[in-house]
């Protein structure tokens, strides 16, 4: 019974079991290393414009030929006589590549689909106004420009090491977008003390990619302490102090003066 259970899911969920396996492979290998050694179609990530290795892998030692079948613009790395090396470059839409060899006069296939993305390049972030006063609202806004898939994005707004607000975004369009957290809060006196800055964090893992991060450059709020102008200074003088030092004045003088009645 238990090995048929066992056994059972895998051969119903074949895809799964090897997207579970290339993601775990992927996360072993290095960036733009294609080749991993099992049969069955491969999910690749590839940032537009950017160039992928495929390494095209016969089923047995002595086939007739390999090829990789694109239309893409590629060049051979290393010839063995069981696996080719490619670097399959300029790669700017979803693309699938066709790897096949002749085993004993029966051709063998392997198929690499490869979905582009548009990893975060920049981040750039917005103090408005750069000045504030104490007390005043101030908005901070980060714009990461066309990005995606924004699935898997999480862009972190920071004040030192403080996290301010985060946000995770959904979408699963491949088409690239901007993505903009914008956060409204007041200036308090230690604002001015750390840097603002944003983070972009593109999580590609469960679609075969990798971990992309990014940092926008540092920026600092102006906070001005509310300058009180002289006539207020004057004005509360009169108003608060003077009164006080007058009661206080009273209130020790008759305090002093009360042993010489008893
Ligand atoms: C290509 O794949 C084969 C079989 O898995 C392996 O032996 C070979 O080292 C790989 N080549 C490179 C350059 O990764
Ligand atoms: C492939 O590269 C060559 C040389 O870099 C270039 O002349 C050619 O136009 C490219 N072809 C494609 C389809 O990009
Ligand atoms: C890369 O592809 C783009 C669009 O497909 C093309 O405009 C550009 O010339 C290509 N660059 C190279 C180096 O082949
Ligand atoms: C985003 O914030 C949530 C809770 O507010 C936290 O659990 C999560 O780890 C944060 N993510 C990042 C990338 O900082
Ligand atoms: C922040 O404030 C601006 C106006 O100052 C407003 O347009 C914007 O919607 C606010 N954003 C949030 C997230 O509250
Ligand atoms: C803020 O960033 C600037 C660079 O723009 C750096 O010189 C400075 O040390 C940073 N300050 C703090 C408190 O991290």
């Amino acid at each position: 019974m238990f090995p048929v259970s066992l056994r059972m899911p895998l051969e119903m969920a074949p895809y799964g079991v090897w997207g579970m396996l290339a993601a775990f492979l992927s996360l072993l290998c290095c960036r733009g290393s294609g080749e991993k050694a099992f049969e069955g179609p491969e999910q690749l990530m590839v940032g537009s414009g950017e160039f992928q290795f495929i390494n095209c892998t016969a089923g047995c030692t002595d086939p007739k030929r390999i090829v990789l079948e694109t239309a893409l613009n590629k060049t051979l790395l290393e010839n063995q006589a069981q696996w080719k090396l490619f670097k399959v470059y300029n790669i700017s839409k979803d693309e699938e590549l066709l790897c096949s060899s002749t085993c004993g006069g029966k051709q063998e296939t392997k198929v690499f689909h490869i979905t582009v993305f548009y990893p975060p390049k920049q981040v750039l972030l917005t103090l408005s106004p750069t000045s504030v006063a104490v007390g005043t609202l101030f908005t901070i806004e980060c714009r990461v420009p066309a990005v995606a898939p924004l699935e898997g994005l999480t862009v972190t707004l920071l004040r030192g090491t403080d996290i301010l607000c985060n946000q995770t975004f959904v979408g699963t369009a491949l088409s690239p977008q901007d993505a903009v957290v914008t956060h409204n809060t007041t200036a308090h006196r230690e604002h001015g003390l750390y840097n603002f800055s944003c983070e972009a964090l593109m999580d590609l893992r469960s679609r075969g990619g990798g971990l992309i991060h990014r940092v926008s450059d540092p920026q600092r709020l102006e906070v001005k302490e509310p300058v009180p102008n002289n006539q207020m200074v004057t004005i509360i003088t009169i108003v608060v102090v003077l009164p006080l030092l007058l009661v206080t004045f009273v209130l020790l003088y008759r305090y002093w003066w009360r042993p010489h009645h008893n």
